[in-house]
Parts: structure tokens; C-alpha cells; sequence
């Protein structure tokens, strides 16, 4: 089984590239091993009812131990990158406290992709904020943005130019609002105006990373990954259509225009003056510094409609949905890439950094996983990028989510969503007919 891609497909292009994307929590497991501290998501995972069937950060895909054959597997799917994210309470347990034995498992972990010709894309965090740092407020606490330049200080010190692509932050939108204001992650609170106080310290602290990683990396790409879910309206109605454009402020452009204007939408705090954070002096100037790439992660579109000033979500009953629920909607991301690079002059080089799909999958009798949804999910996204790019769109690589299932977050174990299958109780991975489909395609475009 194969992806059809047109032969002019100009994801075809040599320098366009392939790889796969991981998040620390989410496949290391060993929580308490060599010295790791707790996270906001080891808290979370022990408060009832936060985390379903009340998994945690065990065994997760025991990756800790078993990274060595995980990059072995990356190198037999002939991906040319790999996107992991590095675990902050491995590397500083207390405030200013360096452990050695975290940061030289990152090291060992790079080390092992460069010798396998494997370019390494590294976030630096992806949600696990140090507990001791919540206990002191965690994000609505602006100190921790400065506690996050030191943290970026010390890795990129020690990794440097190994890494090729650095990113600060992935989805800082799912850190401020769906920590602080929905709920549903850590740590977990439901107070609209917090969000906006954590989003704009996950700004800052982007902001105040990015000077001192080009310093100690100077030959390295600097950038920060961004979730991205456009609304479409219900009707055409022009009510209908004001309550999408509504719902974009914030799940599309609510990180990307500071971060490229220096401001946030236009007007929003004039209208919910109760939402302002408090923005010193200098901040903006300081967050709309230049990046040299930023990551779109996209999985789904929303629908909403107008209801007396209210935006509401109207479900696609008819439509296809993955096993998370969600639905597949293509288009939505050519629609989406080619509208950010018209509405934004100075948008960066992009790379999909994120994009793939919760199956239900079972390892069945022939010892295979005939995941056939993904599949055809694969295809038609990585079509969709094809078709942005053709529409003058600069994207320079696309990563699937995920190489394995591993812990989806809220969802716990219940979610697959990788090229790979995890047996959870013998650990042992299975490539999906997804991975041995997106294995087939690079094999042809690398001419292997
Ligand atoms: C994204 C996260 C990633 C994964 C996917 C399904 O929001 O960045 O860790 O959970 O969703």
C-alpha cells in the first residue's frame, strides 16, 4: 500500500523534509529515574477524574530505556528528521539546579540520530512545566518566563548546533487555554482572563529565549510550533460569518499576529478590557522578534455558527471523524496555510510539524495493523500541503504525528495516533501499513 502524490507533487522536491514528531511525556515513561522531578502533568494524571481510566506518564513507550531501538526504528523508516521534545523537570530539579544525567541523555539521544543521519528538531517544551515552578504560580507567574530562558540557556548550551531546528514552545495555545481557561489540561484551571496572562507570559518567555539560543547556536534554525484549528461558518450568512472570524481571533491568530506584528488583534482588549494582561514596556518588541521557521500543527477544522452574539460549534454529523472525534477536513489546512501567508507579509518559512490521526487500531492475527483511515489521511493532508505550496506557500517539511501511540494527554492510553503501534504491556512496536506507506514514499522521492 502506497500514498498516490501526483508526480509534480511539489512535496517531490528533494530539499523538502520528511520526518516524524514525539513529546517527551508522552513516550518516555521512567518518571522518577535518574533524577526527574514531577511535572504540572504528574500532578494532573494523580488528581481523579483529570486523565481517563486514570492513566499517567507509565510505562508511556518506556522510550527512556528503549531509545536505542526507537532510533533504529526511525532510521528503517528513512525519515530525514526527527521532532522529539525535551523533558524541563529532567534537566533542572530545583531553580538553577543543573542534573547532569537528564542533559546527557539528550546528548546521547542526538548523538545517536546524527550518526544515523538523522537531523534533529527539538522543542524545548512541550507541557511539562517543573512543578516546583506551579507551586509558585506557574505561568501566570512572570517570573517564569525568565525561569524559561535559563532553562533554554542551559540546553542549548550543552546541544548547540546538533540540533538543527530548535523550537521554544509547541501549541502554547493548548498551555494557556486549555490550562487555564477550559480546563481539560494541566493544570488545569477554569478562568478566562488567566489564559490570556499565561498566554502572553509563554510569549515573553519565547521572546526572551530567542536571543540567547541564536547566541549559543548561531548556525541553527530558531522558531516556535503553533496549533492551528480555522473555523468555517455554518451559513453564509453574514452572521455566521463574523462568528468564525470570531472564533479565529483565538485558534488562529492569537499567538501567530503578536509574534509577527507586535501586537495582538486589533481591538479584542477594548472589548474585553477584562481579558488584558499586564503588558510591560518592551514585552511586545521582545516577542516580535524574527523567527527563522515557525511549525503549523493541524488536525481539524471547526463549524460554528452565530447564536445572539454567541459563537457555537455545530457538529458535522454526516462527515468523517476519527476515533478522537474529530473531523477530517483536508482542505482546511490548504486553506489555512494559504491565507496565513496573504495575511501575514513576514511569515517565516513553515514546516508541518504535527499532522495525523487517533485510529482504532488492533494488532490483528497477520501481525499487522491495517490502519486504512490513516492512510488515506496521510495522503489527502499531505496532498493538501502540495496544493498550498503550488499556491506560492514557502513550506520546507512536513513531520507526522506521531512515530508511536504513546499517551494522548487527557485521553490517556485510549488515543493511537502512531505510524508504529505500541503493545503497552510488552512494549513491543508494530510499523502500521500508515508507517510502511509513509516509508514507501520517502524511499521513492530519496530515489532509495
Ligand atoms: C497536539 C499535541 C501533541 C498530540 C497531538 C494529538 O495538540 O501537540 O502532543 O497530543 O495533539
Amino acid at each position: 500500500m502506497s500514498f498516490k502524490i501526483p508526480a509534480n507533487s511539489p512535496i517531490r522536491t528533494a530539499d523538502f523534509l520528511y520526518g516524524v514528531a514525539t513529546a517527551a511525556f508522552q513516550i518516555e515513561g521512567d518518571i522518577h529515574t535518574d533524577g526527574r522531578v514531577d511535572s504540572i502533568w504528574d500532578t494532573f494524571c494523580r488528581e481523579p477524574g483529570r486523565v481517563l481510566n486514570g492513566d499517567n506518564g507509565e510505562p508511556a513507550c518506556q522510550h527512556y530505556r528503549l531509545w536505542e531501538q526507537d532510533l533504529d526504528l526511525l532510521q528503517d523508516l528513512g525519515v530525514d528528521a526527527y521532532r522529539l521534545s525535551i523533558a524541563w523537570p529532567r534537566i533542572m530539579p530545583a531553580s538553577g539546579e543543573v542534573n547532569e544525567l537528564g542533559l546527557a541523555f539528550y546528548e546521547r539521544l542526538i548523538d545517536g540520530l546524527i550518526d544515523r543521519g538523522i537531523k534533529p528538531v527539538v522543542t524545548l517544551y512541550h507541557w511539562d512545566l517543573p512543578q516546583y515552578l506551579e507551586e509558585k504560580g506557574g505561568w501566570l507567574n512572570r517570573e517564569t518566563a525568565y525561569a524559561f530562558a535559563q532553562y533554554a540557556e542551559v540546553v542549548v548550551a550543552r546541544l548547540g548546533e546538533k540540533v538543527t531546528h530548535w523550537a521554544t514552545f509547541n501549541e502554547p495555545f493548548c498551555s494557556a487555554f486549555l490550562g487555564y481557561h477550559i480546563g481539560v489540561h494541566a493544570p488545569g484551571y477554569q478562568e478566562e482572563a488567566w489564559a490570556y496572562t499565561a498566554a502572553h507570559h509563554l510569549l515573553l518567555a519565547h521572546g526572551l529565549a530567542l536571543p540567547i539560543m541564536r547566541r549559543l547556536a548561531p548556525g541553527s534554525q530558531h522558531g516556535i510550533v503553533l496549533n492551528f484549528t480555522p473555523a468555517y461558518p455554518a451559513t453564509d450568512r453574514p452572521a455566521d460569518i463574523a462568528a468564525a472570524d470570531r472564533a479565529d481571533i483565538i485558534d488562529v491568530h492569537w499567538f501567530i499576529c503578536p509574534l509577527l506584528t507586535g501586537e495582538y488583534p486589533a481591538g479584542y482588549f477594548t472589548r474585553y478590557p477584562a481579558l488584558k494582561p499586564v503588558i510591560f514596556p518592551g514585552d511586545m518588541a521582545l516577542i516580535a522578534q524574527k523567527n527563522d521557521f515557525m511549525g503549523v500543527n493541524f488536525y481539524t477544522r471547526h463549524v460554528v455558527k452565530d447564536n445572539n452574539g454567541d459563537t457555537e460549534f455545530v457538529p458535522q454529523t454526516s462527515a468523517e471523524h476519527t476515533h478522537i472525534g474529530w473531523e477530517v477536513y483536508p482542505q482546511a489546512l490548504t486553506d489555512l496555510l494559504v491565507k496565513l501567508h496573504q495575511t501575514y507579509p513576514n511569515l517565516p518559512p513553515l514546516y508541518i510539524t504535527e499532522n495525523g490521526m487517533a485510529g482504532d487500531d488492533h494488532l490483528t492475527a497477520d501481525g499487522q495493523v491495517h490502519d486504512e483511515q490513516r492512510l488515506r489521511y496521510y495522503e489527502r493532508h499531505l496532498n493538501a500541503v502540495g496544493d498550498a505550496m503550488s499556491q506560492g506557500v514557502d513550506m520546507r517539511g512536513y513531520f507526522a504525528w506521531s512515530l508511536m501511540d504513546n499517551f494522548e494527554w487527557a485521553f490517556g492510553y485510549s488515543q493511537r495516533f502512531g505510524l508504529v503501534y505500541v503493545d503497552y504491556e510488552t512494549q513491543e512496536r508494530t510499523v502500521k501499513q500508515s508507517g510502511l506507506a509513509y516509508k514507501a514514499l520517502i524511499n521513492e522521492i530519496r530515489g532509495r
